[in-house]
């Protein structure tokens, strides 16, 4: 095989622009419509970028789950599935793939991230249980509560600072795990869960020694330790390129070592595959058993889990090419460019550039919006009014209320811009900087929003939202004003 290598290239000036190390052999056309239908379909989504429609948008940059380009081998690896209830051979090349990339012997599949997460909350946590972790994730927490745990982060005190140049923002602070193992007790820890590339904090990675350092508690005490590999490859890259233990080391053997360290290891094979579905896996054959009958009765048959055997086939291949430098280092080599560049204008973005996608700070980008009318939403509704750029909020929208029903204002209000793997060109990512500029050369015009329909659980799905003011009128004249007939 030819040894892989990084898409972030020095050019002869010495600037390190990324490069697609691939070639597009099928295209999808895009729409880049005029600004006044942008607003029009942002009215119509009760401003809420869940509820636009793809028609509307020129570049979805709303998330990298289900949306990574897959590559000619994973296409062409669905050709061969093995259609079957049971037993599928499908199944066990994902297995087999698993074991090899993971270094985990028992799977289960699962038909997405979030039904690993319910099928390991409902086996691992009782009532009143605490579960430590470096950061939630939304569903993830979702899933805990609904089982009766409650989610203790204790991330490092660098973790929400958003300029910083700490590498590892995604490491859990060691001292915080042993108080929470003190206070609560050990019996009382369902178990200590880390997320690959945090997914919240702006897909910032934890260091291979900090992960050895939670293995020491986890032994210490007896607790379990869960893995949520769903942006492994990525955090992987990052301790290679950060760790200097790991600078010559393969990926294949990052990952392998990563994954050693946990009990528990399961993924989102939206993301870490580029494909569809999920996976559960363990070393330990009692585990194993605690879950298996309850992805019979959630997801489908043991050699399925409510997946396709096509999306099986790719998920396999999938883990494999997550071993290639190439294909992992693509997304986080752009991020850092539009990161770098974004930085160098004056806006305010998450540094250091993370995984998953660039992450724009909302409450600097516009201070004059109070949290509680949602500065994050604000910024992605406006983005999209005036570029077609479709981010993600993950801010007090993502958040719940509490028992009072009040907003749980979130610790960073950030506009999640994501990078899919090898979806988007260099071009695209200039003209993302350009827009982003422009907005914050107008964010005096950007306001606050509010919400008109509020769901229960998991609102920023759903939910439906309007401007707590004319403002996006006054923007999109401005944006005429500047642009003229141009879109
Ligand atoms: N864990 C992490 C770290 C995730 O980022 C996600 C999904 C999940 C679990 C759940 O997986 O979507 O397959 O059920 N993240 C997506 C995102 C939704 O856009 O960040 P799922």
């Amino acid at each position: 095989m030819t040894k892989s290598c990084s898409t972030e290239i020095k050019f002869s000036n010495g600037q390190k622009i990324p490069v697609e190390l691939h070639k597009v052999r099928m295209v999808q056309k895009l729409h880049l419509k005029p600004v006044e239908e942008r607003l029009a379909a942002m009215e119509k989504g009760g401003y809420n970028t869940f509820q636009l429609n793809t028609k509307d948008i020129f570049l979805d940059m709303l998330t990298d789950s289900g949306t990574n380009a897959m590559s000619d081998n994973q296409i062409s690896s669905m050709l061969r599935a093995d259609d079957a209830y049971a037993g599928s051979q499908s199944f066990y090349r994902m297995e087999e793939a698993v074991r090899e990339v993971f270094g985990k012997h028992w799977v289960l599949p699962v038909h997405q991230g979030r039904a690993a997460e319910n099928i390991i909350s409902q086996a691992f946590i009782k009532k009143g249980d605490v579960i430590p972790m470096n950061y939630h994730f939304t569903t993830t927490k979702a899933h805990m509560e609904l089982n009766g745990g409650e989610v203790l982060e204790i991330f490092t005190d660098e973790a929400l600072k958003i300029k910083s140049d700490v590498p590892f923002k995604g490491n859990i602070d060691i001292k915080k795990l042993e108080g929470v193992v003190e206070k609560y007790g050990k019996d009382n820890v369902a178990f200590i869960r880390m997320e690959a590339s945090t997914n919240l904090i702006g897909g910032q990675p934890f260091s291979i020694q900090n992960m050895r350092e939670v293995r020491k508690v986890a032994d210490k005490y007896g607790i379990m330790f869960v893995l949520d590999a769903s942006l492994i490859g990525e955090n992987a890259y990052f301790i290679k390129k950060r760790e200097e233990e790991f600078k010559n080391a393969e990926i294949s053997e990052i990952l392998l070592l990563m994954c050693s360290f946990a009990d528990v290891v399961y993924f989102s094979s939206r993301k870490v595959s580029s494909t569809r579905g999920g996976g559960i896996c363990t070393n330990s054959e009692e585990l194993f058993m605690k879950m298996r009958d309850l992805v019979v009765l959630f997801e489908g048959f043991v050699t399925y889990g409510g997946m396709s055997v096509r999306e099986i086939e790719a998920m396999a291949v999938g883990l494999y090419e997550t071993t290639d430098e190439t294909v992992i280092s693509q997304s986080p080599s752009f991020i850092e460019y539009a990161v770098t560049e974004l930085d160098k204008l004056g806006v305010p973005v998450v540094t250091p550039a993370g995984a998953l996608g660039c992450h724009v700070d909302a409450m600097d980008f516009l201070p004059h919006v109070p949290q509680s009318e949602y500065p994050a939403g604000a910024l992605a509704a406006a983005l999209f009014i005036i570029s077609g750029i479709r981010g993600m909020e993950r801010g007090t929208i993502s958040s719940v209320r509490d028992a009072e029903g009040n907003d749980v204002l979130a610790d960073v209000e950030l506009l999640r811009l994501a990078f899919p793997r090898r979806v988007f060109t260099l071009s695209q990512t200039m003209y993302v900087v350009d827009r982003v500029n422009w907005l914050y050369k107008n964010r005096e015009l950007v306001g606050g929003l509010v919400f008109t329909d509020e769901p229960a659980v998991l609102r920023f799905f759903n939910g439906r939202l309007k401007p707590t003011s004319d403002w996006p009128t006054k923007l999109v004249a401005k944006f005429k004003a500047d642009f003229g007939d141009s879109l």
